[in-house]
């Protein structure tokens, strides 16, 4: 018998701190204007984490869980494994999904971090499914949880601006025909690390360890080319979003609902136009949200779900972009 794997439970948490654009040019002293940032991006705020209280990714990524398992009704030792996406997690070891793992009380499960930047949900996501469809779990916890106010550099208005803190859960189970949810039926991925050079943190690795130098430098924060990310962003989630499509016989009209990656909304706007996709069946979130890397989806799919976007029957398009360069599209059906 096929086992299905499908998505049964979602969850988000947004930590208390909201941060409006006027942060950058009122209390930073930042070059930039709320018309720049609303008109270039589409983004109108963000939330940030409070790190004297000691917030960061597994926290957030804990808060998540819970909620998801909450409204599942199931208890964290309920779990096989938790799998999170993150590149900020706590420490570079233990990994985040040991963290989680003892925070939530998941007894028994398993679990590690995936780093594939803002396509890391999806990827990890990926994995949940072959593990379920293969038989080797049977209900997993997928996270993804960003700290990206961690990474900032706060006098680099191109960067800065664009990032958010927070973090989203699915709750992935095995499932017969009729279980209410949403079927992972198919992931397309790709990775080009030629694009490497365009979007990283320099240092603070093997290759260049944190040191008094790197910090001096700003090494261990974002670096990008915003430009030549944003041409590539809107290339290869148009191509990705046309292999899924084709490879599953479906056009645009088939599509309930589009949730691409929260980068800029300008980027939404090209994928969607070259997808033919009206706007109405396109999920944006990045307005008050921003781009939480590896959270965009997940929060994007618990709100959709909370707003009643999506109904059963309804197929829904996943598509993502991120530093590698990382991408890849997936479909459920609901
Ligand atoms: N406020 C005001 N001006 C700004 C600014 C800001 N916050 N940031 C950049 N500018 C200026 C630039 O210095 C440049 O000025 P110049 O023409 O005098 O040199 C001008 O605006 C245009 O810069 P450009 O880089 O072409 O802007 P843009 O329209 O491409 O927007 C990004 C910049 C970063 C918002 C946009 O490129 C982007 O979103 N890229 C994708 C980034 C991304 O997705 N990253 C994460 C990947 S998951």
């Amino acid at each position: 018998m096929t086992i299905r794997a499908v998505v049964s439970s979602t969850g988000r948490y947004f930590p208390g701190r909201k941060v409006l654009n006027s942060h950058f040019y009122d209390d930073l002293g930042l070059e930039t204007t709320e018309d720049w940032i609303v008109s270039r991006t589409g983004i109108r705020s963000r939330y940030y984490v409070d790190r004297d209280a000691g917030e960061a990714t597994a926290a957030m990524a804990t808060h998540a869980a819970r909620q998801c398992l909450e409204r599942a009704g199931l208890e964290p030792s309920d779990v096989d494994g938790i799998l999170i996406a993150t590149v900020t997690p706590d420490h570079s070891f233990p990994s985040t999904a040991c963290l989680v793992q003892d925070s939530l009380g998941a007894r028994g499960a398993f679990g590690w971090d995936t780093s594939a930047a803002c396509s890391g949900f999806l990827f990890t996501l990926a994995q949940a499914a072959s593990l379920v469809k293969s038989g080797m779990a049977r209900r997993l916890l997928v996270v993804g949880s960003d700290t990206m106010s961690s990474i900032l550099d706060f006098t680099d208005r191109q960067t800065c601006i664009i990032f958010g803190d927070g973090a989203g859960c699915f709750l992935v189970e095995a499932a017969d025909d009729d279980a209410p949810g949403g079927e992972l039926l198919d992931f397309v991925m790709h990775v080009d690390g030629s694009g490497g050079e365009s979007l990283k943190m320099p240092a603070g690795g093997s290759r260049r360890p944190a040191s008094a130098e790197t910090v001096a430098q700003g090494l261990h924060f974002v670096h990008q080319d915003g430009r030549t990310v944003f041409k590539h962003a809107v290339k290869r989630m148009g191509e990705v979003i046309e292999e899924l499509l084709a490879r599953n016989g479906l056009t645009s009209d088939d599509i309930g609902l589009f949730i691409p990656h929260q980068a800029n909304q300008r980027i939404i706007l090209a994928c969607s136009k070259r997808f033919k996709i009206p706007m109405e069946r396109v999920m944006l979130t990045l307005e008050h949200w921003a781009n939480t890397t590896a959270a965009t989806l997940p929060t994007a799919l618990d709100l959709a779900l909370e707003q009643g976007r999506v109904q059963r029957g309804d197929y829904v398009v996943f598509a993502t972009f991120g530093a590698g360069y990382t991408w890849g599209a997936s479909l459920l059906r609901w």
